[in-house]
């Protein structure tokens, strides 16, 4: 492990009955690193980041974080240990508002009086949480779309909300799964710019099949076929991996997910 490893993942299998989602998978995220994760469909990715986020359990496996092993993450336990994620899709509830789809990104759906009572949340706290709210939509640029409902809103800016709501739990580790799916190239370009400029204060895991974004934000990249890792390596090293070119020349016919 280099010094500055922030998150180890270590033979990390997934079985879902007979099918070997993750077989054997080993993968580092250093601090302050992006880190791509791609694959032909149905490879695993969405897996891995579903074993992350405590979603399913692996089989076997262990975990590291700062350096010393960790039980596997529940989801509530995400926020603790500072890990926020973004879903393959958008999945907001359609129909919260956007300032409310990313409270709940904040753990603490202090909105209603009820609520401030259940959860013990003051009017100071909940101050300060509306603001951390409204500073993750800036963030994204969709600060004026805060009390519209979110099924009102275009594709693209549900996208930019779905990222509100992981940031605004301040993650040390972002998981982002195919953010720009469904983008065009202007919102393509911005979200390439976001990523760099969270590289100073988050470390990303971003599973995308755009390979433009990928080979242009990733320090690194693994890449999974069937389960298994099958190449790791800088982006140049990766595109001219001869198994990976054959995983993704033989996905077409492979394709399982
Ligand atoms: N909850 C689940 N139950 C059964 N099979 C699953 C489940 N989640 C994923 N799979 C299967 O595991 C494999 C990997 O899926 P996934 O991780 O979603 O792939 P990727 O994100 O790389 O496209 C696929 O064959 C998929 O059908
Ligand atoms: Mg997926």
């Amino acid at each position: 492990m280099t010094d500055n490893t922030l998150l180890r993942v270590t033979d990390l299998s997934v079985n879902f009955g007979g099918l070997k989602a993750l077989s054997g998978v080993n993968l580092e995220l250093r601090k302050g690193e992006v880190l791509g994760l791609i694959g032909p469909n149905g490879a695993g990715k969405t897996t891995l980041f579903n074993a992350l986020c405590g979603i399913i359990t692996p089989d076997s496996g262990s975990l590291e974080l700062h350096g010393r092993k960790i039980k596997w993450p529940q989801p509530h336990t995400l926020a603790k240990l500072k890990i926020a994620r973004t879903l393959q899709g958008v999945g907001l509830f359609p129909d919260l508002t956007v300032f409310d789809n990313v409270m709940i990104g904040a753990n603490k759906f202090a909105t209603s009086g009820l609520m401030r009572a259940a959860t013990g949340t003051n009017q100071r706290d909940e101050k300060a949480l509306n603001e951390r709210v409204q500073t993750a939509l800036e963030r994204v640029y969709v600060g004026g779309v805060a009390t519209r409902r979110a099924d009102t809103l275009a594709y693209p800016d549900t996208k930019r909300v779905s990222i509100a709501r992981a940031l605004v739990a301040e993650p040390e580790i972002l998981l982002l799964d195919e953010p720009a799916g469904g983008l065009g190239p202007h919102d393509i370009e911005w979200l390439n710019g976001l990523i760099r400029n969270l590289k100073s204060t988050t470390s990303i895991i971003i599973v995308e099949h755009h390979m433009d974004v990928v080979m242009s934000v990733c320090d690194r990249i693994y890449v999974l076929n069937f389960g298994e890792i099958i190449a790791s390596g800088t982006p140049s090293q990766v595109r001219e991996d001869q198994a990976v070119i054959q995983a993704y020349l033989g996905s077409k016919s492979k394709a399982r997910g």
